[in-house]
């Protein structure tokens, strides 16, 4: 562990000084009209950051198209989690190449954790992109097309310690104002030993406040009514003043952004079990806008292998954090990651997992079979001896007994009356609503009068297992 953070610090992990060189008048006029195009993949966070990224942009005078053939500039930002994710960037990349054919000066860049882990691979190697930027060098970004316009090798991966950028106003890129993100801090310090986020996204730091309540203010006064706070793990915010005198935690931010008013809805993503504490629970029962869901990844149902994933907590420990959070939000919605087939899984370490599942019965869940990540502490310390079908079959179980519990867990709301907001309309049948409830279930009902940014109480009579289906209760 110690010698991965070392080496960490070995991978520059610099504070980077950005900043101030690329606002000049005259890449202003040079950029002035150009338009941008921007394709994300992966987590929440990758998402929240192309907003960032296309708050920069347009701020040296770029305007953002949703056609990437009529673009000057195309920006894929990348996920490195597994390596499926990789391979769909590199297919998008290969598609945009073909473009570029054609159109020279048009610039491709990858961004985010493709860019940080493969670096000047992309440029020197395979000089597939004309653009590389790291995660924390998305202020440099303006500086780097120019310089890729003049036929230079654009590369800014450096991690930093403190950005956040906090006084960047994201441009909602896929809105449907009523439900936004808002990222509260960035990167990992847990090293998860199959994971890749910590050498991709650098040290974990927190981001002001004040910037956060401020951004929520602001969204509400648009007229969003849900905000999503974004961190790998939101347990471990810990923001303090430069002089140290006064420091805010996750559950203290929390409460702060719940006060922005009871028609905001708060909710986060994503919590570590290790981490969640009792404070985090009362204040979400403490206030009726903090939504009741909590998602949970638990990984693997088994302790050796929990062990061994450097995850910081046993089997017993999840399973009371359960019966914690149940006994302290008793409606309270669950969800999870699993990885099957992680390195030394056996058969019975893989029935561990399946009880587990069946002692919790989470509502929902992201589950995945282990892909190597190079450089990891898995990939250094343990063999990848798992076969490709076994993971896969013991993948397809986990599935299957996942969607028996999602049924189940659909079927007990049969009969209750969920608060609804209103995000939109179903993709089913334009006569439909959907939006989701408290517990993060999507709900789709009868348009009637109702429209999008709404709440509505709708009375369940129907579920599959992905959604539940009613109607509006007039009465409530
Ligand atoms: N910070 C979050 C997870 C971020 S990654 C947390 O700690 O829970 C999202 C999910 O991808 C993880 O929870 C894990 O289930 C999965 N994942 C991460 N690395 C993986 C790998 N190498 N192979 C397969 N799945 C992986
Ligand atoms: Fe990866 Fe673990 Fe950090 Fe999640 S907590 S991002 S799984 S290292
Ligand atoms: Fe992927 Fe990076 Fe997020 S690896 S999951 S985009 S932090």
């Amino acid at each position: 562990m110690e010698d991965l953070l070392l080496q960490l610090q070995d991978k520059k992990i610099v504070e980077d000084k950005q900043g101030e060189v690329y606002a000049g008048t005259s890449l202003m006029q040079n950029m002035e009209g150009k338009l941008f195009y921007i394709e994300s993949y992966g987590c929440q966070m990758n998402f929240s950051d192309s907003e960032i990224v296309a708050s920069i942009l347009e701020q040296s005078g770029y305007k953002v198209t949703t056609n990437y053939h009529e673009a000057d500039l195309v920006l894929i930002n990348t996920c490195s989690i597994r390596d499926k994710a990789e391979q769909t960037v590199r297919n998008r990349l290969a598609n945009f190449n073909l473009i570029k054919k054609d159109k020279p000066e048009m610039m491709i860049g990858v961004l985010g954790c493709m860019a940080e882990r493969l670096k000047k691979k992309f440029l020197e190697e395979e000089k597939i992109v004309d653009i590389v930027v790291g995660p924390d060098a998305y202020r440099t970004l303006p500086k780097l097309v120019e310089e890729a316009e003049t036929g230079q090798k654009a590369v800014n991966v450096l991690l930093s310690r403190d950005e956040t950028y906090a006084d960047i106003a994201p441009v909602r890129l896929d809105k449907n104002g009523v439900t936004g993100f808002i990222s509260i801090m960035r990167g990992c310090d847990n090293m998860c030993s199959f994971c890749v986020v910590p050498f991709t996204r650098g040290r974990e730091r927190s981001r002001d406040p004040f910037s956060i309540v401020q951004e929520a203010k602001e969204l509400f006064a648009k007229g969003y009514r849900e905000v999503t706070l974004l961190g790998q793990n939101v347990d471990s915010y810990k923001w303090k003043n430069e002089e140290e005198t006064q420091s805010v935690n996750f559950a203290q931010l929390l409460e702060r952004v719940a006060e922005v008013s009871p028609e905001l809805r708060v909710r986060f993503s994503t919590s570590h079990p290790k981490d969640i504490t009792d404070d985090v629970l009362f204040t979400m029962a403490k206030h009726e806008n903090i939504c009741n869901y909590i998602h949970l990844p638990v990984q693997s149902g088994s302790t050796e292998i929990l062990e061994k994933m450097n995850r910081g907590y046993s089997r017993e420990w999840y399973l009371g954090k359960v019966k914690r959070i149940r006994e302290i939000l008793p409606d309270c919605g669950l969800s999870t990651d699993i990885i099957t087939g992680f390195c030394g899984e056996t058969e019975e370490h893989h029935q561990d997992t399946l009880s587990l599942m069946e002692a919790v019965k989470f509502d929902m869940a992201y589950m995945f079979f282990y892909s190597e990540r190079p450089g990891t502490l898995a990939a250094r310390k343990y063999t990848d001896d798992v076969p490709e079908e076994v993971k896969r079959r013991r993948l397809s179980e986990v599935i299957q007994l996942q969607n028996k519990h999602s049924q189940w867990s659909n079927d007990q709301d049969k009969g209750k009356t969920f608060k609804v907001l209103v995000e939109k309309t179903s993709r089913k049948s334009t006569d439909d609503l959907c939006g989701r409830n408290d517990q993060n279930k999507m709900v789709v009902f009868p348009k009637s009068n109702h429209a999008v940014g709404e709440y509505v109480h709708v009375h369940i009579d129907n579920v599959t297992g992905a959604t539940l289906i009613g109607k509006v209760n007039a009465t409530v």
